[in-house]
């Protein structure tokens, strides 16, 4: 990555930005077998014992389920202008393909109007993780007819909520199902395999193609594809350091845009599986490869990296002593949000950019403070600071030309850090898990000063 230019003080966003906050269907809603849902393998994942740290589970999470009409007043107090969200693939088709359930469709449905009543923008994610367990049990991402049930479930959706939903988005991190579910284990479904993580990579790409694909046919607006993005950095001058951050660049970074975007993988991922990596059927490229609406970026952290023994990659990430780091582990470096956007630009050319996902996690109390004038209050500095470097920075790659249409906040809520548990808060807003109290944190009423402002109130002073 190259420097990123310097920042102006004037921070005027283009008309018709976007800000927003983000969710997931597993993180927040609870019930997962309400209604006649499915389960899904975050639901068996999250029961095996010893997978999900202190033995958390999403059966209740926040409770969105239920409360979901409280929690889209919470957004309008905010001023927030669009909300993006996840459905749950076996609420809507509890096998995974066939039959319809349609107290599970209706959820989503009164949802998506209840938001653009209260005059938020839905911007829909189809898979955030949670494949029908049904599924699973065929093969999950690793049958090739992969595809075609994607297509299928999208395309209920798209017949039922396009007339209402405008903003499309076919897959969460990509990088993330296959490297935590297939190749490390630590995400479900919890398979540890170099074989299996590029066919489920593979797969998920094509499934995607097909999305796309069918959306031609049934939708009216626009679709595109949410990836997460870490910069590398080489932690030296050595040749050994370079190649290493090649390779994670390109394992990370570029294994699904480049297909998606470009049409082929970058040769590097070979190297890094060698005798694992197939030599894919030619005809996959071009379903793979749709023209797309747009690219969803998630960005939270950079790694600085050098040569060393890992599986499979040999290589590994260096800390940064004068950083600070959030509660996740992850190095706060803005800087690399800038870069990444001017990196994206050059590499895949002026396609429109949203960023669906950016926050921190830094503690938080389980409970909120009760002030002297009987407020509920939760003082989180530190993200307020986070929050505000990497808008600026967002700022800056628009300055230098990058099409970036809007930002979501991670997270809405506190909620259910996957295999985490409930143990990271990434929430504007707090949950107490006790009572299910929701207090918007001091960053909540910042960013709604921002949002009030279009964005001119970065150019202010942090609050004490
Ligand atoms: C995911 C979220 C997750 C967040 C923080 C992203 O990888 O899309 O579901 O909670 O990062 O880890």
């Amino acid at each position: 990555m190259t420097a990123a230019p310097a920042e102006t003080c004037d921070f005027r966003f283009p008309d018709g930005f976007l800000w927003g906050a983000a969710t997931a269907a597993h993180q927040i809603e609870g019930s997962p077998l309400a209604d006649g849902a499915g389960p899904s393998i975050w639901t068996r994942f999250a029961h095996t014992p010893g997978m999900m740290l202190n033995g958390d589970t999403g059966d209740v999470a926040c409770d969105h389920y239920r409360r979901w009409r409280e929690d889209v007043a919470l957004m309008k107090s905010l001023g927030l202008q669009a909300y993006r969200f996840s459905v749950s693939w076996s609420r809507v088709l509890p096998e995974g393909t066939g039959r319809v359930n349609p107290k599970g469709l209706d959820f989503y449905s009164r949802l998506v109007d209840a938001l653009l009543e209260n005059g938020i923008e839905p911007l829909l994610t189809l898979y955030h993780w949670d494949l029908p367990a049904a599924l699973d049990d065929r093969g999950g991402w690793l049958n090739r007819d992969c595809a075609d049930w994607f297509a299928e479930y999208a395309s209920v959706l798209y017949r039922a909520l396009d007339g209402r939903v405008k903003t499309w988005v076919t897959l969460n991190e990509p990088w993330v199902i296959t490297d935590g579910g297939y190749l490390h284990g630590a995400l479900a479904p919890g398979h540890r395999s170099r074989y299996e993580a590029p066919i489920a990579s593979h797969n998920l790409m094509r499934a995607h193609g097909a999305a796309v694909q069918a959306y031609r046919a049934l939708g009216r607006h626009r679709i595109g594809l949410v990836v997460n993005i870490e910069p590398k950095y080489p932690a030296s001058d050595s040749a050994a350091d370079a190649a290493a951050t090649r390779r994670a660049h390109a394992y990370m970074n570029e294994q699904y845009l480049h297909p998606a975007l470009l049409g082929h993988y970058p040769p590097e991922l070979k190297e890094i599986f060698g005798d694992a990596w197939p030599d894919w059927p030619a005809e996959d490229f071009a379903l793979i490869r749709q023209p797309l609406d747009f690219v969803g970026i998630n960005y939270y952290t950079r790694s600085v990296t050098r040569a060393q023994e890992s599986y499979p990659l040999n290589a590994g990430a260096v800390r940064q002593p004068q950083s600070t780091y959030t509660e996740t582990g992850w190095e706060v470096y803005p800087q690399a949000l800038t870069e990444l956007l001017l990196w994206f630009r050059r590499t895949y050319g002026e396609i429109p950019v949203y960023i669906t996902e950016n926050g921190a996690a830094f503690y938080d109390p389980p409970q909120a403070r009760i002030e002297e004038d009987g407020r509920r209050r939760v003082r989180d500095p530190l993200r307020i600071d986070y929050l505000h470097r990497h808008l600026r920075a967002v700022h800056a790659a628009i300055q230098a030309g990058v099409d970036v249409r809007g930002y979501m906040l991670w997270s809405l809520l506190d909620n259910l850090e996957w295999s985490l548990g409930y143990s990271k808060r990434f929430g504007m807003v707090h949950v107490n898990y006790a009572t299910q109290e929701r207090t918007p944190k001091d960053s909540a009423l910042w960013y709604a000063k921002v949002i009030a402002s279009h964005g001119r109130s970065l150019a202010d002073p942090l609050p004490d």
